[in-house]
């Protein structure tokens, strides 16, 4: 029985012949068990004889087996390492999701937080009128600005259409549309003929502030212009307004604001000229308002230390991930 066993032990070449092997010749219903279980039956002087020949055999098939399963088991682990393998340095798949550019990211910022001051979002075209870009905003034909050095005008001059230099235009468009209380905040591409370099472009984007309502002083627009900051620059950041002039606002001013340490340029603002809301319809008697404008690329380059505005103007997307796809 016992050389049977140990012939058909390392006659297994797999560990599932080696389980049928175990059933047959080692486990509780093998011959070896079945003589084991009869030495209960046999006289005390037998048992112990054939007790220990029965034992002994039983040792040599269960180290046999042990022997050989762990001989097996190290073959099949071998073999699983090689099949199994994964390379692990295949290029993974990727698909680009795209993302939006820095300047769509910061005016989603600031529409969303005009949104929330119960702001609504005006837009004007790009190709504009000459009157709404400069005359309705009180600022005459010999102004300095309507040069052909600043300013891009459309052939034939006599259509009178501009790319418009400013925002501002969509402040008229706005308060011909619509009356008083009027809250908007217009976003949008403008244009100056300014050469490409570090700090310029000749199109490049604004973001224009109206409010025309009763009683509107000076303070709501320092608080507008205080809250704005804070929210685009962080909590501990300071305004200040230096007298200025602007044609379509009276008194006027630059607003600066003070962040890491250096006071910077942001942009103008000041009362709507009474002049101006006449030229739209409203009466000045009844209703004052505030408006401001600045630059976006600025205020990019300024809140992330961004020192050249090519990086803004070319697109390259791997300057643009870095913030961030701006999906939500
Ligand atoms: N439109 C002005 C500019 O482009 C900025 C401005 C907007 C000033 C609103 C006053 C009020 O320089």
């Amino acid at each position: 029985m016992v050389a049977t066993a140990l012939t058909a032990i390392a006659g297994a070449s797999n560990l599932d012949e080696l389980k049928e092997v175990r059933i047959e010749h080692v486990g509780d219903r093998s011959p070896i068990a079945k003589a084991n279980q009869s030495l209960g039956q046999m006289e005390v002087a037998a048992r112990a004889e054939f007790g220990k020949v029965v034992g002994k055999g039983r040792g040599l098939v269960a180290s046999a087996f042990e022997a050989r399963q762990s001989v097996l088991e190290a073959e099949r682990d071998a073999r699983v390492l090689i099949e199994e393998r994964v390379d692990v340095s295949i290029t993974a798949k990727r698909t680009p999701q795209g993302g939006l550019h820095p300047l769509t990211i910061l005016t989603n910022e600031i529409c969303d937080l005009f949104l929330g001051l119960g702001y609504r979002v005006a837009e004007g075209p790009e190709l504009e009128a000459e009157w709404l870009n400069f005359d309705a905003l009180n600022i005459p034909a010999d102004h300095p600005a309507r040069t052909m050095q600043d300013t891009f005008f459309i052939e034939p001059l006599e259509s009178h259409l501009v790319l418009r230099t400013h925002t501002s235009p969509v402040q008229m468009r706005t308060m011909l549309e619509e009356k008083p209380p009027i809250y908007v905040i217009c976003p949008g591409r403008t244009y100056r003929a300014d050469e490409l370099d570090a700090t310029h472009t000749p199109v490049f984007s604004q973001v224009e502030g109206l409010v025309i309502d009763r009683g509107i002083t000076m303070a709501d627009l320092k608080g507008t212009l205080d809250y704005f900051a804070r929210s685009i620059f962080g909590p501990d950041v300071k305004t200040r307004l230096r007298p200025s002039f602007f044609p379509f606002t009276e008194p006027s001013a630059e607003v600066d604001f003070f962040f890491n340490g250096r006071w910077v340029e942001w942009g103008g603002c000041g009362m709507v000229n009474p002049k101006v809301l006449r030229a739209a319809g409203i009466d000045p008697d009844e209703f004052s308002g505030f408006a401001f404008g600045m630059g976006l690329e600025r205020t990019l380059m300024v809140r992330h230390g961004i020192t050249d505005m090519h990086d803004i103007v070319e697109g390259d997307i791997r300057f643009t991930q870095n913030f961030g796809s701006g999906l939500r």
